[in-house]
């Protein structure tokens, strides 16, 4: 009887901490402190460079408007610039309902600059909620804070696109893990173009080209597969997976010269989207190669010689699967 009473005693206080622990998350969490009192100034040059950042490097332009995954790496389609709604949902292995809001302002008219800065710096959202990182929130609070004001300054000049969008839903356990994610952002200094390495680091993580590139368990990136790719793209016609950019000789791009590594990118730079379809029940590349291909070749050599200082991974990936 003793023992029962003892045992029933752990239980209730398991259950007690469980609960407590279930509603701490759930009301004081996510916590990245208040929106800052900031006004941006919208000055042509930052909304030049905002404008290179959002569409060519980090990627806003591409996940933030409609895609067409008819034609070769899902180029942005004409008409809703900025205006959101692609779904990133459990049919291609994401644990909930994702749909990136409109991020114009039809949408974030009504947020201050400093509510639009916490979101995208430490996945806060305007009431306080967290976004899921496949916003990639993490990378743009490790950049310079300058290139998220022009960033903030490009977005606030695009012009409105009026759409509204189901709102996100995360499942069962990340629904409570969500809240745990969000954390002060880690600003840098945007390195000297000639200290080509850190240049190269700091766009490397820009582009968040990790997130991809990686294998990941529950939205997390799992520790040591950094940059080694392997990361499933489920498709109706198969499945892609993302490459292995470690500078391993045979399963990585040891063997990948400068000039050969930015020719890869650049052969899309010059050609209409729209003359690439992608052929009946072929599987489609989610790498994209539209958005880096306007990178400036600079930039494109900075990010090449910064991926092959990383440690080589030996992994195979078989990057175009059908069903
Ligand atoms: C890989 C796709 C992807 C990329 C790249 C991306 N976003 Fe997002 N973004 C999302 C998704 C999905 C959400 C919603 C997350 C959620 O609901 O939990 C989001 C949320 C946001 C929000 C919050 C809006 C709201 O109404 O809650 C803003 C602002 C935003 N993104 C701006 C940006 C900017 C600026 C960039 C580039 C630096 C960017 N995004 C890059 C997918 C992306
Ligand atoms: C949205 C996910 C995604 C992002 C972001 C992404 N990639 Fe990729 N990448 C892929 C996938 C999937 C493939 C494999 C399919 C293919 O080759 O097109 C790939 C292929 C590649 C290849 C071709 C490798 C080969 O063996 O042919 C290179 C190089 C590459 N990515 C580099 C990068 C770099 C550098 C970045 C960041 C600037 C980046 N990727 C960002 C998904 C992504």
């Amino acid at each position: 009887m003793k023992a029962l009473k003892v045992v029933g005693i752990i239980l209730l206080v398991l259950i007690a901490a469980v609960v407590g622990g279930g509603t701490y998350i759930k009301t004081a969490l996510p916590n990245t402190g208040p929106a800052l009192d900031i006004k941006i100034e919208r000055s042509a040059q930052r909304i030049q460079r905002g404008e290179y950042l959002a569409n060519h490097v980090s990627a806003c332009m591409d996940c933030h408007s409609t895609r067409n995954y008819q034609l070769y790496a899902g180029p942005i389609a004409p008409g809703n610039f900025g205006g959101g709604g692609e779904k990133f949902d459990q049919q291609m292995g994401f644990p909930g309902a994702f749909y990136a809001p409109n991020i114009t302002p039809y949408a974030l008219g009504s947020w201050s600059d400093g509510e639009v800065f916490r979101a995208i710096t430490t996945g806060v959202g305007k009431e306080g909620e967290a976004l899921f990182p496949l916003m990639p929130w993490g990378h743009v609070g490790q950049m310079d804070k300058e290139d998220v004001y022009s960033i903030i300054a490009y977005m606030r000049s695009l012009p409105a696109v009026k759409k509204d969008n189901p709102v996100s839903k995360a499942d069962f356990p990340v629904n409570f893990i969500i809240n745990t994610l969000p954390h002060k952002a880690h600003f840098t200094t945007i390195p000297n173009e000639s200290d080509t390495l850190k240049y190269g680091a700091y766009l490397v993580n820009a582009a968040a080209c990790v997130d991809c590139h990686s294998q990941t368990d529950h939205g997390s990136i799992i520790i040591g597969t950094e940059f080694s790719g392997g990361m499933e793209f489920k498709q109706p016609s198969g499945i892609a997976r993302s490459a292995n950019i470690t500078p391993d000789k045979t399963t990585g791009i040891g063997n990948w010269d400068k000039a050969m590594f930015v020719a890869r990118f650049k052969a899309f730079e010059n050609i209409s989207s729209s003359s690439l379809k992608v052929p009946v029940g072929a599987v489609n590349t989610p790498m994209p190669w539209y958005v880096y291909s306007g990178m400036k070749t600079s930039d494109l050599e900075a990010i090449y010689a910064y991926l092959r200082s990383i440690h080589p991974i030996k992994h195979e990936v078989n990057r175009f699967e059908k069903i």
